[in-house]
């Protein structure tokens, strides 16, 4: 039987922390067992903010180097660069001449843009979920794992399928968002602060190129209290989060002791967040490691990316061999 395809885009930017390996990667994991999966590093998406152009092959060496050490198997799923496959943006500037100014401008990520960064207000921000449903449509995607804050876009990726298949011919299904069997995880920031981020609070994130002191020290720093007051409380977020982390990383009987000691009053958190640090560094080493050494091989990452692109290619050129013969660009 055919299996069902599968697109993600991975930002360029920032290092992964642990939201992003229990939040989406640890599922991308999964996904390549049953589905076929394309999964690219969104460079060309990047380009929106002007990067250095220093920066841009490091970004991308990393983002390859930390997906494959997090367990993406490049023979099951492909994984590739964006501004690797043309089809993208060929399809981009096809569908581009489908969507309209007034819809792009009431995107909620585009309007955030426009507060935060007045002097950089570009075409390419305004038709940033036209570039995202070109990513999607140029596999004939089925499912996107996405998280709540791209529903929006991929609903606009299901529009613009429409209106091509509409105007000229049955080519695109309307991708849908990839719903996990069992509820995702959250992983909040240490400090109780919202979610683990990229960006903010890098003090109280877990990123998967700390080193052991490094996470011991973010560990022991986490938010804790004076416990709970009576038997069997309600845990506060921030104590729920290191249970979540603990359970994680941790063996299981020893997740059952610290809940047990928290049922019953006599927690103590200090130690509770040394052993969790220490899981966590164990947890943690192996992938740092092979994230390192890959990202330094360059003829093996090289190889990778050429694979991955080949892969990827192969899919996007049908797709738009199709729809330039349906637009009717086909002369000889
Ligand atoms: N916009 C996504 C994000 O910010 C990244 C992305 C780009 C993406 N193209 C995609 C995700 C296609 C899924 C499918 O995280």
């Amino acid at each position: 039987m055919k299996k069902e395809i599968v697109v993600s885009g991975i930002r360029s930017t920032g290092y992964l922390h642990l939201g992003n390996y229990f939040g989406a990667i640890q599922n991308y994991v999964k996904m390549q067992e049953d589905h076929d999966c394309y999964f690219f590093v969104a460079d060309y998406h990047s380009l929106t903010t002007h990067p250095d152009p220093k920066d841009l092959k490091t970004n991308v060496y990393r983002v390859v180097a930390e997906n494959i050490a997090c367990g993406i198997d490049v023979n099951k799923a492909a994984l590739y660069a964006q501004s690797d496959v043309p089809e993208i943006p060929e399809l981009y500037l096809m569908l581009n001449m489908l969507a309209y100014k007034g819809e792009l401008e009431k995107v909620p990520t585009f309007k955030d843009k426009v507060r935060q960064q007045p002097e950089n207000v570009n075409a390419g921000l305004l038709t940033y979920p036209v570039l995202m449903a070109a990513d999607i449509l140029i596999h004939r995607a089925a499912k996107v794992p996405v998280g709540k804050d791209q529903e929006q876009h991929l609903e606009m990726a299901r529009n613009f399928a429409q209106r091509f298949n509409k105007r000229y011919g049955e080519l695109f299904p309307e991708p849908e968002v990839f719903r996990y069997n069992r509820d995702t995880v959250k992983i909040m920031s240490l400090d109780g602060e919202g979610k683990m981020s990229k960006s903010e609070n890098v003090n109280a994130t877990i990123f998967l190129s700390d080193d052991d002191a490094t996470i011991r020290k973010k560990i022991m720093k986490a938010k804790t209290d004076a416990g709970p007051a009576e038997p069997n409380s309600e845990m506060p977020e921030y104590i729920k989060n290191l249970f979540v982390l603990m359970q994680m990383v941790s063996a299981p009987d020893v997740t059952a002791t610290y809940t047990s000691a928290y049922n019953n009053c006599n927690i103590r958190y200090g130690d509770m967040k040394k052993q969790l640090a220490e899981d966590m560094a164990a947890f943690v080493a192996p992938i740092r490691e092979k994230a390192a050494a890959l990202q330094k091989d360059e003829v093996l990452i090289k190889k990778i990316l050429r694979q991955g692109a080949e892969k990827a290619r192969a899919s996007a050129g049908k797709t738009i061999s199709e729809a330039r013969r349906l637009i009717g660009i086909s002369y000889y």
